[in-house]
């Protein structure tokens, strides 16, 4: 965590008429504020053909993608998010920039500012990394998380939420949902249960065993389930989620052999959840150990919708934020 007060105060991004100007977390939001942006989004795909309608709204806008710790699908499609509003993209690249070199992450932030960006996109292995940046901005840039330790992925959330409803529907309070694996550690289910909650969503289920489960479920509006059978029963969707295997302090897991024997997404076990009920997971999949083959590459699947709806969902977040 950076030692730094507020990580969990909305008030650092919205401005004074309560609109979004950093996205760093969905806690604090509003309903209307999930729904302005998953509306908008819609204006930037046709769901049909898959197609991203390009819309210069960012042009003459710059934006720097800072990305400390890896990442494949949510970079990529920031990026192709940010040249569909046809924005300046900048990726620098942390692996050989002067954070390796000692320079604070401060003085990165500054003369980033200095070459004029209007938005940084940052991922970092910290909580709190996100809400640090937009502490220190100058006013008028904005800052967007893309990951930040085990806190928030905003982003992501959204973008589930945005599948979910373009396959479910736009009513989510008869809608049963299961977060299986570890959600301890992840900061996808942190952000998932809360734009769920404020969604209305009938029931959240975290299930998982009891080690990778968060204790404080029930204040998160959710249910535990340690038996894998009894959390899919008549779901309509099941959200599975890797092994955090870097963010876990000891292992907490004997094999991922006897992970797949008790809490794998198999055909088997999908049968147990509704006939249509789909399959997400926000990747990286590990094929074999939190999902089988058959089930992430199978009928019920939106894996890949996911990634594509995300570039909608990111160009809408982008959008919004940059008219505040
Ligand atoms: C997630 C992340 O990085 O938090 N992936 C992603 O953004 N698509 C989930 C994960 O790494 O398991």
């Amino acid at each position: 965590m950076f030692g730094y007060p507020g990580l969990s105060s909305p008030s650092l991004q919205l401005n004074e008429a309560g609109k979004l100007k950093h996205l760093l977390t969905l806690e604090g939001l509003k309903p209307h504020h999930i729904q302005d942006i998953l509306d908008r989004a819609d204006g930037f795909i046709n769901t049909d053909t898959r197609q991203i309608h390009k819309q210069p709204l960012l042009k003459g806008k710059t934006i720097v993608n800072l990305f400390f710790e890896a990442s494949t699908r949510t970079r990529t499609t920031f990026e192709i998010a940010e040249k569909s509003l046809g924005a300046d993209v900048i990726n620098l690249n942390v692996a050989t920039s002067a954070t390796k070199k000692g320079e604070s992450l401060l003085d990165t932030i500054y003369n980033l500012e200095a070459m004029q960006a209007d938005m940084f996109v940052v991922r970092h292995a910290k909580s709190g990394a996100a809400h640090f940046f937009a502490h220190h901005v100058a006013p008028h840039v904005h800052v967007l998380n893309a990951g930040d330790g085990r806190h928030a992925h905003p982003t992501q959330a959204l973008l589930d939420a945005y599948t979910i409803r373009h396959f479910k529907g736009a009513d989510f309070s008869q809608l049963r949902v299961a977060i299986v694996g570890d959600i301890l550690h992840s900061r996808v289910a942190r952000s998932q249960i809360q734009v769920l909650n404020l969604l209305e969503t009938e029931e959240i289920r975290l299930v998982g065993p009891k080690t990778l489960l968060p204790h404080d479920a029930s204040a998160m509006g959710a249910h535990c389930f340690t038996d894998i059978e009894a959390g899919l029963k008549d779901v309509d969707v099941v959200i599975t989620l890797r092994m955090q295997n870097e963010r876990m302090s000891s292992a907490r897991l004997p094999s991922e052999q006897e992970y797949f024997e008790t809490y794998g997404i198999t055909e088997e076990r999908l049968k147990l959840a509704m006939p249509d009920a789909i399959v997400m997971h926000p990747g990286p999949i590990n094929r074999g150990v939190e999902i089988a083959s058959t089930v992430a590459d199978g009928p019920q699947s939106v894996i890949l919708d996911q990634v594509t709806f995300g570039i909608a969902v990111r160009m809408s977040v982008m959008a919004g934020i940059m008219q505040t």
